[in-house]
């Protein structure tokens, strides 16, 4: 019977990148129940629980966090709220009812230190609040019984919302020079793969309960994926403000972020590629296509 197959699934966090694009890809699974901030406080605990209660979701995935990094060294109770409380509450109902729980993390819980891929067992020690409060979220869904997926990912960005990508293209239509970071490394991966990756994982439903790396192949600095979209942008024809080669590498240090953050954010995604039997693009790649679809959005 087909209609074995549908499931209620509860998403949070749906205004965001990640969440907006899983609302889309989600839908063929049945009923997505997706409520906005406004609809349900994801800082209050007990509307959290009440929602569950009422909805009985069959999956759970939370695609919300608390993700401005500087403002989380300041703003630590909110922080610890949504990303280590509603986590902690999600994993244990999740336990108690024996669903699901996909959950997304960041490189941001790893020290940076080194040259090399990191594996999903090497050590961790975040540098910064938000790195902190995203391990112990993790911790919390590993310690909670339940059975769960979380991807940890980096560098993301979408043709929706406030990322990298769309700050540099507005920036290089206002300025003929800019300075950026060259000394933090990592993979820009698109929200859109991340849903693509959580769809194949959620079909599969014998991957085993852990932490997958879920990133694009590749690597780069921040400034050389500033150089790279300046470079497409003007392959499809935008009108840069920004001069050619007038786009200077600095040290982290010199660009003096509140948040201290990791070098290197190298990833490896082989865990993750094996048990699901799939290839996860270059950056490089996952790039083109969203800038592609930028080009089509005259209203954002
Ligand atoms: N962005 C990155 O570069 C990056 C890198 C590595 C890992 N990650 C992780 O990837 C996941 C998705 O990130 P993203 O970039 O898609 O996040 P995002 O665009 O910042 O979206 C966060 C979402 O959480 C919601 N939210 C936050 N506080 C809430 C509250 N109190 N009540 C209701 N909703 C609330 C936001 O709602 P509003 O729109 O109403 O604020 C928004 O929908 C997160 O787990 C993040 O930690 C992100």
């Amino acid at each position: 019977n087909s209609t074995d197959t549908l499931m209620k699934i509860f998403l949070t966090g749906v205004t965001g990148q990640v969440g907006f694009e899983l609302q889309r890809s989600l839908s063929l699974w049945g009923e997505v129940l997706a409520p906005t901030r406004h609809e349900l406080d994801l800082s209050d605990m007990s509307a959290v629980s009440h929602w569950l209660e009422i909805h009985a979701p069959e999956c759970i995935i939370n695609a919300a966090a608390y993700t401005a990094v500087d403002k989380a060294e300041t703003d630590l109770q909110t922080t610890l709220c949504i990303n280590q409380d509603l986590p902690c509450v999600l994993a244990q109902y999740a336990a108690r009812h024996a669903i699901r729980l996909f959950h997304y993390s960041t490189d941001y819980v790893y020290d940076g230190s080194g040259q090399d891929f990191r594996s999903e067992e090497a050590p961790t020690g975040p540098l910064n609040a938000y790195g902190r409060s995203k391990l112990a979220g993790d911790q919390a869904i590993m310690d909670s019984g339940a059975s769960y997926i979380i991807f940890r990912t980096s560098w993301i960005y979408a043709a929706r919302g406030n990322n990298f990508l769309k700050t540099m293209l507005r920036l290089a239509g206002q300025r003929d020079h800019l300075s950026i970071v060259a000394d933090q490394i990592g993979a820009p991966t698109s929200a859109r793969l991340l849903a693509d990756v959580t769809n194949i994982a959620l079909a599969r439903r014998d991957v085993p309960s852990g932490v997958y790396h879920a990133v694009c192949r590749g690597e780069t600095s921040w400034h050389g994926f500033a150089c790279q979209i300046f470079e497409t942008a003007r392959r499809m024809g935008y009108e840069l403000r920004l001069q050619n080669d007038a786009v200077q590498a600095i040290t982290t240090e010199a660009y003096g972020a509140p948040a201290p953050r990791p070098l290197n954010s190298r990833l490896s995604v082989e865990k993750l590629e094996k048990t699901l039997g799939i290839r996860l693009p270059h950056w490089q790649d996952a790039l083109s296509l969203t800038m592609a679809e930028l080009a089509f959005s005259p209203l954002q």
